[in-house]
């Protein structure tokens, strides 16, 4: 499936994208953040949980690695694995727990536990690109699938550019 790649001029436009994520995903979904460090990775899971129905403050979980939040329909596991060591720490902490049917994992930094972590079903790239990001956004399952395909066109009134990228409201 063609991946879909979205400008995102600012900080709300990484908000925005965040929002209409949280339109298309449901329970079980595993969504790998890349990104370098202030690429924008946790202002989207923040505009997702704001859509989802979090209230509270979003902040990565630099030291615990992990945040669960406890939502109207759902759990949502927020990791940020950048100064996650070894395989004991998975174990020890039941990381493996977290993933499963009725909750939804997004995760940054997912190469730091490349060998430990199930497999996603949405890729997310974030690059720098301006004074914004480039959004790529791919699919690798089917559930992942059905999830861009709506992600496709909610953002379909957005402006596309010429070689296919579109402007992120
Ligand atoms: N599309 C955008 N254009 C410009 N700035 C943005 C955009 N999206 C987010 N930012 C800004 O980038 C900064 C870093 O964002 P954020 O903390 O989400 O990055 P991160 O990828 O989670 O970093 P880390 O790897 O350190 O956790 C914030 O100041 C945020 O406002
Ligand atoms: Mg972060």
């Amino acid at each position: 499936m063609t991946p879909l790649t979205i400008h995102l001029n600012d900080e709300a436009a990484t908000l925005a994208l965040g929002a209409r994520l949280a339109r298309s995903i449901m329970p079980g979904l595993h969504i790998v953040l890349h990104g370098d460090l202030g690429a924008g990775k946790t202002t989207l899971v923040r505009g997702l949980l704001r859509a989802l129905g979090h209230a509270g403050a979003v902040k990565s979980p630099s030291y615990s690695l992990v945040e669960p939040y406890a939502l109207p329909d759902m759990t949502f596991n927020h990791f940020d694995l950048y100064r996650f060591r070894d395989e004991s720490e998975w174990h020890d902490n039941g990381f493996g727990d977290y993933f499963g049917p009725t909750s939804v994992c997004a995760v940054e930094w997912p190469e730091k536990a490349a060998d430990l972590l199930p497999p996603a079903d949405l890729d997310i790239s974030l690059v720098p690109r301006g004074s914004g990001r480039d959004a790529c956004i791919k699919a690798d399952t089917a559930a992942g699938g059905r999830c861009l395909e709506t992600l496709r066109l909610l953002s379909a009134d957005a402006v596309w550019r010429p070689e296919g990228s579109v402007d992120g409201v």
